[in-house]
């Protein structure tokens, strides 16, 4: 079995963190979940981006240092995340002293190799991009077209980066490695900006900017806010420009580097120079996630609609993030943007994991004490070679195969539409007629079908919601959780004979959010 790393973008610690954070967060951390049901050896990397010159200013304007801005909001994020049962194995942040070390040295490299030479230049710069901007690239009235703020003209000695040299060999790349941007239709996006790239400013005088890395042999200069966070993808493995540690031999390159569709061009372009001047081999996948609205509206700050994962917590009184998490996943065709409301969360998460899910457990667990004492014997175990089997076993397939090709949002619908044949299966045989009827067999058989695909249902909805799903696995009476299913070991017939639950045992596993139980809950 083979390695998986993967790497979320950095957020800038200028702000607290919102959904669309969370959003990009939960689908790494429901990627990881997944490959480590499929893998040995799975990396999971996300951090904080610390320096810049929008940290600073937010830091200036609060009357506080920008070290203790981002220690502040560092904080938050990592409770953010604590909260979404986020699973990295490392929260790297900029300022941590060992990356400051190795940005220096791998600036200094550029340098030395000649990829890096010092140019007077004068340019549009958005701090909110932390970038400088291609008049051509601005608005009408000369606005980033992004942030909407007028760019700050910034004339200066700056040292620069030969991106023009890799022009050609990364358009090739893209060419010739469909993978290598997902979504494959973001790639003609790619290929149009890299038509004009030039050379790129790397650092700014320190005048301009004071908070971040000095160029090592120059400390009048600042070295550039990207290369500084990009290279956290191989600073955070210990990379060195001297001698790469284990971690980095083991894991790079990144299996999958997700990021949002603004930073597609630092991701797609700028990373693999730079990665080329280093001599490093490139990534083989930039997953490239569409953007997060509130209802319908970009979230702004200007707005006031800007929305923590906290808020939905606290407004449906959750105690823990599995709907939130589900939600989030499922609200957006992979890759395109998505939409926050909480009406749409509350009907979509009470449709998927109340009604379709929570309930066909609960009936089908109920009508198991019911009507066998919640006993199973082996003559209710079925054989593979029936339907509703033959559909869970096919359906782990589809799950995989939208996995392999990053689809997260398609691969939950394929778990929600086997969920629908089962309920439908339930509608069609009627476990309880059978019952009234004296088939005892037939329905016991009927009951031992959908508890093992409630099994298969759990397993492969882990990643997206792993406390519902160790939930289901517990009253399924399993000791093994289900977050560390193996899916390729994922076989029917398990569920072995014996006493599988008790009246006193069973209990929903989500509440219909605003349901009288949730309500007095609520009040409670
Ligand atoms: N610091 C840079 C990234 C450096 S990566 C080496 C940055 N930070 S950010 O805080 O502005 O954004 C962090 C991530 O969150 C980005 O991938 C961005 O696309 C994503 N999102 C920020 N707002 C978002 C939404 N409203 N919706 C979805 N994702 C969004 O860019």
């Amino acid at each position: 079995m083979t390695k998986f790393y993967l790497t979320t973008a950095i957020d800038y610690v200028n702000g607290a963190p919102h959904i669309g954070h969370a959003y990009e967060k939960i689908q790494a951390d429901v990627l990881v979940r997944h490959f480590r049901q499929r893998r040995d050896d799975v990396y999971f990397l996300t951090g904080t981006d610390e320096h810049g010159i929008k940290i600073q200013k937010t830091a200036a304007s609060r009357g506080i240092t920008p070290k203790e801005l981002c220690d502040e909001n560092a904080q938050k994020f990592k409770e953010a995340w604590a909260g979404l049962d986020i699973s990295y194995d490392k929260l790297i942040r900029t300022t941590d002293k060992d990356h400051e070390a190795i940005v220096q040295k791998i600036f200094q490299k550029l340098k030395d190799n000649g990829d890096i030479y010092k140019h007077s230049y004068t340019g549009l710069y958005c701090s909110g991009c932390e970038s400088f901007l291609n008049p051509r690239d601005l608005t009408e009235d000369g606005l980033c077209p992004d942030h909407l703020k007028k760019p700050e003209e910034v004339k200066e000695e700056n040292y620069f980066f030969k991106l023009s040299k890799y022009k050609d060999r990364i358009i090739e790349h893209i060419k010739n490695n469909p993978e290598f941007i997902q979504p494959e239709f973001r790639a003609n996006e790619v290929l149009n900006q890299l038509e004009h790239i030039e050379d790129i400013s790397v650092s700014r005088s320190k005048e301009s900017v004071n908070w971040g890395v000095p160029v090592a042999d120059d400390d009048s200069q600042i070295i550039y806010v990207w290369i500084d966070a990009l290279s956290n993808y191989i600073t955070a493995l210990g990379y060195d420009t001297e001698n790469p540690s284990e971690m980095f031999k083991r894991y790079w390159p990144a299996d999958v580097q997700v990021i949002g569709k603004d930073i597609m061009k630092f991701h797609a372009i700028y990373w693999p120079a730079f990665l080329m001047a280093l001599d490093l081999p490139l990534p083989k996948t930039i997953l490239a996630h569409g953007w997060i609205t509130i209802d319908q509206t970009k979230m702004s700050k200007s707005l006031g609609n800007v929305i923590a994962p906290k808020d939905v917590m606290e407004t449906f009184n959750l105690s823990q993030p599995d709907a939130f998490r589900y939600f989030m996943m499922v609200t957006a065709p992979s890759g395109k943007d998505g939409n926050y409301s909480d009406l749409d969360f509350k009907e979509r998460v009470n449709a998927d994991l109340a009604n379709n899910i929570g309930n066909l457990l609960n009936r089908t667990l109920n009508m198991q004490v019911k009507y066998f004492d919640g006993e199973i014997k082996p003559e209710f175990i079925t054989s593979s070679d029936n339907e509703i089997a033959k559909a869970a076993m096919q359906t782990v397939t589809l799950v995989k195969e939208r996995f392999d090709k990053y689809e997260v949002a398609e691969a939950a619908q394929e778990i929600v539409n086997f969920s629908n044949i089962v309920n439908k299966y339930v509608n069609d045989t009627a476990p309880w007629g059978l019952a009234k009827e004296g088939k005892m067999q037939e329905c016991a058989n009927v009951l031992y079908n959908v508890l093992e695909s409630m099994r298969f249902i759990a397993a492969m909805l882990a990643p997206y919601t792993p406390n519902i799903s160790q939930d289901i696995y517990e009253q399924l009476n399993r000791t093994e959780k289900a977050v560390d299913v193996k899916l390729d070991n994922l076989k029917w017939g398990e569920i072995p004979a014996g006493k599988i639950t008790e009246k006193e045992k069973i209990k929903p596993v989500f509440l219909r959010l605003d349901s009288e139980i949730a309500g007095a809950a609520k009040k409670a």
